[in-house]
């Protein structure tokens, strides 16, 4: 279940956020410390209106609640007085210990408001999650919820490992069984920040009862994402334990579009799998779990593209030659993990046409990006001269793959027309847009530029190369094919 936090000022901002997400959303939770103090009253209103189970929440300033100007007497009669309205939860959290605090619980259950018993920890996944948990469950008297702060995939699989032995506590196997009932049937379980992410979206497929997410002005919690995304870009209510899990491996790796990209194309094909964004210095403890995880495929970006290479069980000879790798994928009877570079192919894709045999090309940069662009134009036999304003970077590049390599001056020498120029350089990617590493560079319209930067669409070089009457390709369409190579490998399906 997909459940609405909502931390606006006012009953009505919240209802109408809540009316906005209504198709995407199974419950919501009314963060009373976000609510101005005068909409107090008429809190006891908001279950009905809002027509959706509803989790009453007055979080404590200690639990990460907004409200410090309240004592907690206060706090704790708030939420009594309006428990009249009908609640289907209440959260308290599980250090709960005063008079009123007790008063508080009774008085829910006597309503029939289930108790939500949570505890928060911002500072990283205590040690006894799981254990705390089920303490907390009091018997499957209350519901144990734990908003943890994963800060590092260690702490992320630890999450993964609370969630196993709560799920089987609750199917009674690994001995948990009790004769006298459930020890515990539902409970909550999420990881914040942008470590905890995948706990996010696997919430439910991994055996919680519920993921919170939000959609209004502020974030209830760190690492939320929108209803929507869930719904659309994740596919959250079709996820299981028996998803296969696709992902993206960096850091930073938050701002990639790969996850909007992949989880289309699993949409589109109807593969029970997700694609999810990873943030991790510890590539190789997601590649040692992935039976657990079912971690099937993952793509690759900064800063780990030279290092995974040393730690797949294999690699493809583009790998070797480029020296990075940009795509792992894992053989599910052996679990061992190859690596491909599919930035190379990608970057042919938009060049499909164009005859490259035995023609030149100037290479702009010496670097990672410029190492796969120069494997796939000499693989296409072309003849290739690359500059760089370092140049032995340059000449140990041209040297790897038997091609010729300097400084810019190179360029000031040579009367060569350049069919193909391919600008490799960071230069000119926003938000330096105006930067271009060959400002003087004198077109004669008959080349194809090509630029592997994708924001802005059109940077400097291109827009030089294009006045000059040439044609110009951007990073754009490289960036969509090297992720349709990424889904093959991963799927043997075709991204559209
Ligand atoms: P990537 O993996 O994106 O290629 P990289 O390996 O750090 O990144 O390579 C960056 C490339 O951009 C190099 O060719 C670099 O030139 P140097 O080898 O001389 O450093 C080039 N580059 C970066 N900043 C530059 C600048 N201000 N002027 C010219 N070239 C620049």
């Amino acid at each position: 279940m997909i459940c609405l936090s909502c931390t606006e000022t006012s009953i009505d901002a919240n209802l109408q956020i809540i009316n906005k997400n209504r198709e995407f959303i199974d419950l919501v939770e009314i963060r009373v410390d976000f609510l101005n103090s005068s909409e107090y009253d008429g809190l006891h209103t908001i279950p009905d209106a809002a027509g959706l189970p509803c989790i009453l929440t007055f979080r404590k300033p200690a639990d990460g609640g907004i409200n410090t100007s309240i004592s907690n007497e206060e706090r704790v009669a708030v939420m009594l007085k309006a428990l009249e309205g009908g609640w289907r939860y209440i959260d308290i959290e599980d250090d709960a210990d005063t008079d009123a605090e007790l008063q508080l619980m009774k008085a829910a259950e006597a309503a029939g408001t289930r108790i939500i018993l949570s505890f928060h920890d911002f500072t990283g996944v205590p040690a006894n999650l799981a254990e705390r948990m089920i303490e907390n469950s009091k018997g499957d008297r209350y519901i144990p919820k734990a908003a943890v702060m994963p800060e590092s995939t260690a702490d992320l699989l630890r999450i993964f490992d609370a969630h196993r032995q709560l799920s089987d506590m609750r199917s009674g196997s690994q001995g948990f069984s009790c004769t006298n009932g459930p020890l515990l049937s539902d409970y909550i379980l999420v990881g914040m920040g942008s470590v905890g992410v995948p706990s996010r979206i696997m919430a439910s497929a991994w055996g919680g009862m519920l993921t919170f997410c939000s959609a209004g002005s502020t974030e209830a919690a760190p690492g939320h994402i929108s209803p929507a995304e869930l719904v659309n870009v994740y596919n959250y209510n079709a996820l299981s334990g028996e998803s296969i899990v696709l992902g993206i491996i960096g850091n930073p790796v938050m701002h990639s579009r790969s996850p909007n990209i992949h989880n289309a194309a699993i949409k589109s094909n109807s593969l029970d799998a997700v694609y999810l964004p990873f943030e991790t210095d510890q590539p190789e403890l997601l590649l040692s779990h992935s039976a657990e995880l079912g971690l099937r495929g993952l793509s690759v970006t900064i800063p780990h593209k030279q290092r995974v290479k040393g730690l797949a069980d294999s690699i493809d000879n583009s790998v070797q030659a480029i020296g990075a790798c940009n795509t792992l994928v894992c053989n599910s009877s052996t679990n061992e993990w190859r690596g491909y570079n599919t930035d190379w192919i990608g970057f042919l894709k938009p060049l499909e046409g164009m005859e490259l045999e035995n023609r030149k090309a100037l290479v702009i940069g010496a670097g990672g990006a410029a190492r796969a662009v120069v494997y796939a134009l000499v693989k296409q036999g072309m003849d290739v001269l690359i500059v760089n304003r370092s140049s032995e970077k340059a000449i140990s590049l041209a040297a790897d793959f038997g091609c010729r390599g300097g400084g810019f001056e190179l360029l000031d020498d040579t009367d060569d027309c350049f069919p193909l120029v391919v600008q490799t350089t960071s230069l000119g990617m926003e938000p330096n847009i105006e930067d271009n590493p060959v400002p003087g560079f004198d077109f004669s319209g008959v080349e194809t530029a090509y630029d592997i930067i994708y924001t802005p669409e059109k940077t400097a070089f291109l827009a030089s190369a294009e006045s000059a009457g040439c044609r110009i390709i951007n990073g754009f369409p490289m960036l969509k094919a090297q992720a349709v190579e990424q889904f093959r490998l991963f799927t043997g399906c075709v991204m559209e």
